[in-house]
C-alpha cells in the first residue's frame, strides 16, 4: 500500500506533482484566459455583495490559509483575516452576511474547524469549505465546496493536502479577481501559465533529495532551528516548522524575518541552523540583510532561493535552488525541501515519522 515508500509520508510528497495536476484538472480554461469554477458559478454580483473574506483552519491548513490572504488581498484586493479555528470561535468575531468565510480541512472532520464554519453560519456569513474529502461533515455543513482531490493522506504529517490547498486557494483568488476586476487579462495569463509548469516544476525539485538528505544527517541532531523569510517566504516558514516540530521532534521557530531583532535574535548563536528563504523580489534586500544578521553571530545558514539567483549562495553555508517561477507560486515550490528536511530529520533520529508522538490524522476532540 505504500507503493514502494518507506513511509506514507515520503510516498504522498512524491505524489505532489500528480496531486497538484489533479487540483487544476478542469479548473482552468484551455487558452489560459481564466479560472473556471463550475461548482460556484458566482457572478460579479455573487462577489460585489462579498465585502471581507475571514479563513479559518487550523495546523497545516491553517497555514495555507496564510498564504490565501496574501493571494486574495494582492490579486483580487479584498480585505482578509485569518484564524485559528480555535480562536475564532471563542471572539465574538464581527462577520455578517457580506462575509465569505472559507475553513480549510484536509480531513474535513476537524471538530474545532466544524464548530467555527457552524458559528460563522450562525452569524449569517456566506460558507466555503476547502477539504479534500468528499461528503466530510465540513463539506456537508458549508454553502459551497472546493475539493483539493489530493488523494487520500494517511501519514500523520499533512503534505500534498497543503500544496493542493495553496493551488486552490490560488485558483480562487484569480477567480474572484477576475469578477471584481482587479486583475489586467494579461497577469491572469501569465500566472496560470505558471500553475500549469508547477506539476515537472515539483517533480524536478523531487529528482534530487540527495543535499537535502545530507543536510538533515549532518544538522538533524541539532536540538534548535530556526526558519525566516518575509511575506510568502515567512508564511512557508511557518509551515516548513511545524512540519519539523511534528515529526522530528525537534524545537523550531519561525519568524516574520524583520522581528527577528525584535527578541529572536538572542537565541541565534554558534551553529545554529536557520533555514532562510529568500524568494520574494520585492523584499530580497531586506532579507539579506536579516539573513547578515543572524550569519553575525555564526549561525549556520541554508538559504533557499528561486534559480537564476547569484547572489544569496554568497552569504549563506548552502543553497537550495528552487524552480524559477511567479512570485505568488513559490510556496508550492518551496515548501518541497522544507518537507523532505522534516523527513529526512525524522528518519535520521529513528522517529516513527507516520504516527508521530501525541498526534492523530484527524482531529476530532476540541
Ligand atoms: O484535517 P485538517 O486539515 O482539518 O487538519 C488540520 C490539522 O490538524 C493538520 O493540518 C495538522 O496540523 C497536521 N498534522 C500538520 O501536518
Amino acid at each position: 500500500e505504500k507503493g514502494g515508500y518507506e513511509h506514507f509520508m515520503i510516498k504522498e510528497i512524491y505524489e505532489q506533482p500528480k496531486a497538484i495536476r489533479e487540483t487544476m484538472t478542469g479548473r482552468l480554461a484551455k487558452d489560459d484566459s481564466a479560472v473556471l469554477f463550475e461548482e460556484l458559478k458566482w457572478t460579479p454580483e455573487d462577489v460585489a455583495a462579498i465585502r471581507k473574506i475571514v479563513i479559518v483552519a487550523c495546523g497545516t491548513a491553517y497555514h495555507a490559509g496564510i498564504v490565501g490572504k496574501y493571494f486574495f488581498e494582492q490579486l483580487a484586493r479584498m480585505p482578509v483575516e485569518v484564524d485559528i479555528a480555535s480562536e475564532f470561535r471563542y471572539r465574538s468575531p464581527l462577520i455578517d452576511d457580506s462575509t465569505l468565510a472559507i475553513v480549510i480541512s484536509q480531513s474535513g472532520e476537524t471538530s474545532d474547524t466544524l464548530a467555527a464554519l457552524k458559528e460563522a453560519k450562525r452569524l449569517g456569513a456566506r460558507t466555503l469549505a476547502v477539504t479534500n474529502v468528499v461528503s466530510s461533515s465540513i463539506a456537508r455543513e458549508a454553502d459551497q465546496v472546493i475539493y483539493t482531490w489530493a488523494g487520500p493522506e494517511i501519514a500523520v504529517a499533512s503534505t500534498k493536502a497543503y500544496t493542493t490547498q495553496l493551488i486552490s486557494m490560488c485558483l480562487l483568488a484569480v477567480y474572484i479577481a477576475s469578477l471584481r476586476g482587479t486583475m489586467p487579462a494579461e497577469r491572469v495569463k501569465e500566472l496560470i501559465r505558471g500553475l500549469k509548469e508547477l506539476p515537472s516544476q515539483a517533480h524536478e525539485l523531487l529528482e534530487d533529495v540527495e543535499p537535502i538528505k545530507t543536510f538533515a544527517q549532518k544538522y538533524g541532531f541539532n536540538e534548535d532551528v530556526f526558519f525566516i523569510g518575509r511575506s510568502l517566504d515567512y508564511a512557508v516558514a511557518l509551515e516548513g516548522a511545524l512540519k519539523l516540530k511534528e515529526i522530528s521532534y525537534i524545537h523550531a521557530e519561525a519568524y516574520a524575518a524583520g522581528e527577528l531583532k525584535h527578541g529572536t535574535l538572542a537565541l541565534i548563536i554558534e551553529g545554529v541552523p536557520v533555514i532562510a528563504l529568500a524568494t520574494q523580489r520585492d523584499v530580497y534586500e531586506k532579507t539579506l540583510s536579516n539573513i547578515k544578521e543572524v550569519k553575525a553571530r555564526d549561525a549556520v545558514v541554508i538559504g533557499l532561493a528561486m534559480k537564476g539567483d547569484e547572489q544569496l549562495q554568497k552569504y549563506v553555508d548552502h543553497t537550495i535552488y528552487i524552480p524559477a517561477t511567479d512570485k505568488y507560486l513559490t510556496p508550492i515550490l518551496t515548501v518541497i525541501p522544507l518537507q523532505l528536511l522534516a523527513y529526512y530529520a525524522a528518519v535520521t533520529r529513528g522517529c516513527d515519522v507516520d504516527k508521530p508522538r501525541n498526534l492523530a490524522k484527524s482531529v476530532t476532540v476540541e
